[in-house]
């Protein structure tokens, strides 16, 4: 028997895939064929067409305001449909205040999927965020236990009402609710998906207790962890998912604060400096010209990432010398014992495959 309902995700630590099979167990309990799929693990270029009239879902999280691109790219190929009806689902950064349920923020993450899909023909039934704990340890220590349980408790239930609903043919656009602040927040998505997220890649390093057991570079979801020099690598395809410095057995992926705030940034604000400085000895903009404004200003910005794709080469070199590392080990908040790791519930998620 063919699915009636199929459900794409991509997750990074959990969240989105908990998600996904929340959902996909109510239209079990209702004997409605379900397929989960884990967009890691399939081939994304070769997606066959949903059959007609199957419900599709895409569950992931939120990646600086957007869906991380690995989802983007997948939805962008996703075939096209006479009238399949869609739903989107994001996981955001939800916290918990006393009692109080804090939303994440989702960004142009629901929107610019469900634009692409409506032109790809399909009718989009259910909009829907879910607050479950936030993954971005880079950024802050991970969420403790007990406030992971809480959220998860209460994102559960809000994940199979939203199923219920969408499963019985009504259409559920809770998303509409955030989407003032959604559209004043887009210009930072833009900026991240640009830029943000390719000085995030490049903040991940092996330290000395690295014993090379490879469980970082096979459980990658987008295989951008290489070996070089014997060491751990992470390439510009790291959608910095969180997952192999959650996973890590050894606790030996740490975020290079030192490394991002003292050299990246730095050098990239002298770097940007310096050029406008040089721009303005030979060229005089005039005022009120907006477009070679605009050029000189994007000029400055490939030159920076220019600067930014050698300097995280020369730093990866750097690492090979045992005191340089263990100077950017100082300088890394992640490796103190209070920074703690993100694991999702256990006890919500035991019952899933
Ligand atoms: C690099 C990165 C960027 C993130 N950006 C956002 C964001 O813009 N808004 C938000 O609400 N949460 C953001 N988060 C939090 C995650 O979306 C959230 O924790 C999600 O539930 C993780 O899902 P996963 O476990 O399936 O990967 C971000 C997390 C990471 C790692
Ligand atoms: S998972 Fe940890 S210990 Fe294993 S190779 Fe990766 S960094 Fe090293
Ligand atoms: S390298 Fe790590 S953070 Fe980056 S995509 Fe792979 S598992 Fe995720």
């Amino acid at each position: 028997m063919e699915p009636s309902l199929l459900i794409y995700y991509f997750s990074g630590t959990g969240n989105a895939r908990n998600v996904a099979h929340w959902f996909s167990d109510v239209a079990s309990h209702q004997q409605i064929p379900a397929e989960t799929t884990d967009i890691a693990k399939i081939d994304r270029k070769r997606i066959t067409s949903p059959p007609p009239g199957s419900l599709v879902g895409f569950v992931s999280p939120t990646h600086g305001f957007n869906y991380p691109p690995a989802m983007m790219y997948f939805i962008f190929r996703f075939p096209q449909s006479r009238g399949n009806r869609a739903f989107l689902m994001n996981t955001r950064a939800g916290l918990k205040l006393s009692k109080w349920f804090v939303p994440g923020l989702s960004g142009i993450a629901l929107w610019l999927s469900a634009m692409v899909l409506l032109l790809k023909g399909y009718r989009i039934v259910g909009l829907r965020s879910i607050d479950l704990p936030s993954n971005w340890i880079s950024f802050h220590p991970g969420v403790k236990e007990k406030v992971v349980e809480s959220l998860y408790r209460h994102c559960k239930g809000i994940t199979e009402t939203f199923a219920l609903k969408v499963l019985s043919g009504k259409k559920v656009y809770t998303a509409f609710r955030d989407i003032i602040q959604d559209i004043l927040i887009m210009p930072i998505s833009i900026g991240y998906f640009f830029v943000g997220r390719f000085i995030l890649a490049k903040s991940f390093y092996a330290t000395d207790a690295c014993d090379k057991c490879d469980i970082c570079i096979d459980n990658c979801p987008v295989k951008a962890i290489l070996t070089i020099d014997n060491r751990p690598f992470w390439s510009y395809r790291c959608e910095s998912c969180m997952r192999c410095m959650n996973n890590c057995p050894k606790r030996a992926i740490e975020t290079a604060h030192g490394y991002i705030i003292g050299i990246m940034c730095l050098l990239n604000i002298g770097i940007m400096v310096w050029f406008w400085q040089w721009v303005g000895r030979f060229i005089t903009i005039p005022a009120g010209n907006g477009w070679a404004k605009t050029g000189v200003t994007l000029t400055g910005w490939v030159l920076t990432f220019l600067v930014m794709v050698v300097s995280y080469r020369i730093y990866h070199y750097l690492l090979r010398i045992p005191v340089i590392r263990q100077l950017f080990y100082y300088t890394s908040f992640t490796r103190y014992k209070f920074w703690r790791r993100y694991k999702p519930s256990r006890k919500m998620i035991s019952q899933l495959p």
